[in-house]
C-alpha cells in the first residue's frame, strides 16, 4: 500500500481507504467487521464515516470494532450536516458542538483525524460554521477539517476567511463514470492545498463488471439491496452505461487486472486525489481492491478507456 499526503496537513492516507456507509444498511455485521480487520491488515489506514450513516449506528459499530487497536495506527474521519433527528441537522455552531461530541462518544475516541462538512449549509452563515469548526480543532476534538460536495464558490469563500482553520480535504464523487469535479473543484482545491478523497470510485460496484445490461442484478449485490440501491439505480445504472462498462473488460484483462483494480487505478492516476474511499461488503473485495495501489496506467490505456466511456461519462 502506498500513502499520499492529505492537503496541507501532516496526515498520510492510504491510496485506498475504507468507507462505512454499508454498516447496518445491508452489509452483514460479521462481514463489515471482517472488512475492517482485513483493511487494516492490508495497510488501509483511513476509515471514513458520518454521524448520519445508519443514524449513528455506523459510528457506534466502528467504535466497538476498533476498541483495543492502537488509536495512532489508523486515521478516522467523520462528517456532520445531514439530519440525525427532526431538529438536529446542519452546520450551525450549536449543532457542530453537539454533533462532534456525539460522534466522539459513539466512536469511543477523544478525537477524529478529519471532521468533514457532509454538505454546505445555506441556512448558516459560513463564518459561523468555520468558527465552530475552528473551535473543534483548537479543543483537540478534530485534527483537521474537510468538506464534501461544496461548489467552487463555496470552497473559495471558505478559503478566503481569515483567523479560522482551513480545509485540507474535499470529498467528491469521482470515478471513470463520474468526472464532475475535474473541471473546477480539483484545480481550485489544489491551489488551496486541499486534497481529494473520493467517494464511490467503483461507481457503487458498476465498474467491477458484476452487472450486465438487461439482466437482474445478482443477489447480495448493492443493486439488489433495497436499503442502499437508491443512489445507484437513479444515477449509475442504465443499459447504456452497463453496455459501455462491459467493453472495459478486455482492457482490464490485457493488463492482468480485475475490473475493480482498473477502476481504482484510474482514479489514482489523478495528481489531485489522495485516496479512493471504497465500500466493501466482504473481505475478499478488500483484497482485490488494495492491489490497485501503485498501479500505473499507460497513456494509451487511459485513451482507450475514454473512447469506450465517452458517451456515458457524467461531467
Ligand atoms: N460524502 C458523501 O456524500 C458520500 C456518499 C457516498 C459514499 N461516501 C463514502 O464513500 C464510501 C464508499 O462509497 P461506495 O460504497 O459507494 O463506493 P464504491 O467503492 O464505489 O462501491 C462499493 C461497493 O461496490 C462493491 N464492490 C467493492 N469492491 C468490489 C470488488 N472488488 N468486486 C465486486 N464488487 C465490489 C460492493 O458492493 P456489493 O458487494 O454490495 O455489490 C461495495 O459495497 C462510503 O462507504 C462512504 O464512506 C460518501
Amino acid at each position: 500500500m502506498k500513502y499520499r499526503k492529505l492537503g496541507n496537513s501532516e496526515l498520510y492516507v492510504s491510496e485506498i481507504s475504507l468507507g462505512s456507509w454499508g454498516i447496518n444498511e445491508g452489509v452483514e455485521d460479521n462481514n463489515a467487521k471482517a472488512c475492517i480487520y482485513k483493511a487494516l491488515e492490508l495497510g488501509i489506514n483511513f476509515i471514513d464515516t458520518s454521524n448520519s450513516y445508519a443514524a449513528g449506528a455506523a459510528e457506534s459499530f466502528l467504535g466497538d470494532v476498533l476498541q483495543g487497536i492502537d488509536r495512532s495506527s489508523y486515521l478516522l474521519g467523520t462528517k456532520v450536516f445531514f439530519p440525525t433527528s427532526p431538529t438536529d441537522k446542519g452546520l450551525s455552531a450549536p449543532q457542530i458542538r453537539k454533533q462532534i461530541d456525539a460522534s466522539l462518544t459513539r466512536l469511543r475516541t477523544d478525537y477524529v483525524d478529519l471532521y468533514q462538512c457532509h454538505r454546505y449549509d445555506p441556512e448558516t452563515p459560513l463564518e459561523e460554521t468555520m468558527m465552530a469548526l475552528t473551535e473543534v480543532v483548537r479543543q483537540g476534538k478534530a485534527r483537521y477539517i474537510g468538506f464534501s460536495e461544496w461548489t467552487p464558490a463555496q470552497i473559495q469563500s471558505a478559503c478566503e476567511l481569515t483567523g479560522v482553520e482551513h480545509f485540507v480535504s474535499s470529498q467528491p464523487q469521482y470515478s471513470m463514470l463520474w468526472r464532475d469535479p475535474e473541471a473546477e473543484v480539483f484545480p481550485l482545491c489544489q491551489a488551496n492545498s486541499i486534497s481529494q478523497i473520493v467517494w464511490s470510485p467503483l461507481a457503487q460496484g458498476v465498474l467491477t463488471g458484476k452487472y450486465q445490461a438487461g439482466n437482474v442484478p445478482p443477489p447480495n449485490s448493492r443493486a439488489a439491496n433495497e436499503k442502499m440501491n437508491w443512489y445507484l439505480l437513479d444515477n449509475l445504472f442504465s443499459d447504456r452505461i452497463l453496455t459501455a462498462v462491459e467493453k472495459l473488460k478486455p482492457i482490464a484483462q490485457g493488463l492482468g487486472l480485475s475490473m475493480a483494480q482498473l477502476a481504482l487505478a484510474w482514479v489514482l492516476q489523478s495528481e489531485y486525489v489522495s485516496s479512493a474511499i471504497i465500500g466493501a461488503s466482504r473481505p475478499k473485495q478488500i483484497v482485490d481492491n488494495v492491489a490497485a495501489s501503485d498501479i500505473s496506467l499507460p497513456t494509451d490505456v487511459l485513451k482507450a478507456i475514454d473512447q469506450v466511456l465517452i458517451s456515458v461519462v457524467h461531467t
